[in-house]
């Protein structure tokens, strides 16, 4: 296997997880927001901002795909809608490529991104009655595509490592 990719929500850890894992697997880590913004110059919220989420979409499609075609080995962390737009769901099993959907409950993301939403520009405008309306909404949407992934695994009610030693045992 040449490229692990981590798909979910926001708010599930799919970066934490795939730092892990890429620790553990003695491979190379890359997360797609990160390198958005490094390629940019821009913090994801700032190119929500000023260009807009279809700009967003177009940049993350073409980045996603730059990731997908490098002949490193890789463990890749995307970001919580990569896999929903532009067909970017029929990249997920690839020749050499596997896919995990971080798999976790309406409440538990909402949780999560209550504590900390400022820095999602998708969310941090939502009160909190608004929030947990817009996760059961969105996350029913994008279960379809989080479903294509190679396998599931769900996060409810383990660590970080726990997680990642998981992964590791479906991967065998
Ligand atoms: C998004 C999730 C974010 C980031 C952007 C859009 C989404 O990544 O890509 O704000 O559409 O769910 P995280 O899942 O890492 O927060």
């Amino acid at each position: 296997m040449h490229k692990l990719i981590l798909i979910g929500y926001m708010g599930v850890g799919k970066t934490t997880t795939a730092q892990l894992l890429a620790l553990k697997l003695n491979k190379k880590w890359v997360d797609l927001d990160e390198l958005i913004e490094k390629q940019t110059n821009l913090s994801i919220s700032a190119i929500f901002e000023q260009k807009g989420e279809v700009y967003f979409r177009k940049l993350e499609h073409e980045t996603f795909l730059q990731i997908i075609e490098s002949d490193e080995q890789l463990i890749i962390s995307t970001g919580g809608g990569t896999p929903c737009y532009a067909n970017n769901h029929l990249l997920l099993n690839g020749v050499n490529t596997k896919s995990i959907y971080l798999k976790a409950s309406i409440e538990l993301i909402f949780e999560r991104l209550n504590a900390g939403k400022t820095n999602r520009p998708l969310v941090a405008r939502y009160s909190e009655e608004e929030l947990k309306e817009f996760i059961a909404k969105n996350l029913f949407e994008r279960s379809y595509f989080y479903n294509q992934a190679t396998y599931t695994v769900n996060i409810e009610s383990k660590s970080p490592e726990q997680l990642a030693d998981e992964i590791i045992a479906v991967l065998q």
